[in-house]
């Protein structure tokens, strides 16, 4: 008997990447994006877990660098997009509607960071795991694909219930908190989500300890109020920033461009 906890647990890989652990109550366990296998065969066994499935959400080496072996140790199929990671045990794409661990799982293309990249929607637990497109308050760089690519990989994600807990594949948020600090016109309730990452990180600073992770994960309708990249249809918004662009797309290129810059 596992003891209860809570899941999705984000488990720090390499400098700043989080693999995301779930477990089921029959003691079997799926993981997200392990950039490297120790830090997951640690919390696997400290829960004596079994890890069943290794999900992929695109080829960057910092996703995919434990997979391998730990489908070697674990015997755990590896289910990722195409031309992603070897070997890949099952091919994911748009519109897949599978199982994983007795959970039901949708698979959402998100193209615009890179090739073939996929998001993994799990309703019941009320997760998207959103690999390098959606970050606490920040997005990907556009690597393989393009600012217009990545608005509709967005979009789609901001479509999904407002209680979704938005897991992404790295904690940016230092970065994202000081260009979103930089930013006007975020709304009150926006600014209220922002204080309170960053409260819950100066509390962890103050005692010696990394804030890293802490905040992970965010609600997607918090997102929606506070991610400055989410806010490319908030004429208010852009405005306040001098942005004259075009609502969506062309907007959302602006506010990278000034991220990248940062
Ligand atoms: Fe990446």
């Amino acid at each position: 008997m596992n003891p209860p906890m809570p899941y999705p647990l984000a488990i720090p890989c390499l400098t700043d990447n989080f693999a995301w652990l779930v477990a089921n109550g029959d003691g079997e366990a799926f993981v997200v994006d392990p950039g490297e296998a120790r830090p997951i065969k640690e919390a696997l066994d400290d829960r004596n877990l079994r890890l069943t499935h290794i999900l992929i959400t695109h080829y960057h080496f910092d996703h995919i660098g434990g997979a391998a072996e730990l489908s070697e140790h674990s015997g755990a199929e590896i289910w990722a997009p195409k031309d992603s990671v070897k070997p890949t045990h099952k091919i994911i794409s748009d519109g897949d509607e599978l199982e994983v661990c007795g959970k039901s799982m949708r698979v959402i293309y998100t193209p615009g960071h890179a090739l073939n990249h996929v998001s993994l929607y799990f309703a019941e637990l009320d997760a998207i795991f959103s690999g390098d497109v959606l970050f606490a308050l920040g997005c990907g760089r556009l690597f393989d694909g393009s600012a217009q690519e990545m608005w509709g990989s967005l979009t789609k994600l901001s479509k999904l219930p407002a209680q979704t807990l938005v897991c992404g594949g790295h904690d940016y948020l230092a970065g994202n908190l000081r260009f979103v600090n930089s930013l006007k016109g975020i709304g009150e309730q926006g600014k209220r989500v922002i204080e309170n990452i960053e409260l819950a990180r100066e509390k962890k600073k103050s005692e010696g300890k990394s804030p890293l992770g802490v905040g992970l994960p965010t609600r997607l309708g918090d997102e929606i109020l506070a991610n400055p990249f989410l806010l490319a249809t908030d004429s208010d918004f852009l405005q306040a920033n001098g942005i004259t662009a075009s609502l969506g797309a062309e907007a959302f290129a602006e506010i990278r461009r000034r991220k990248d810059r940062l």
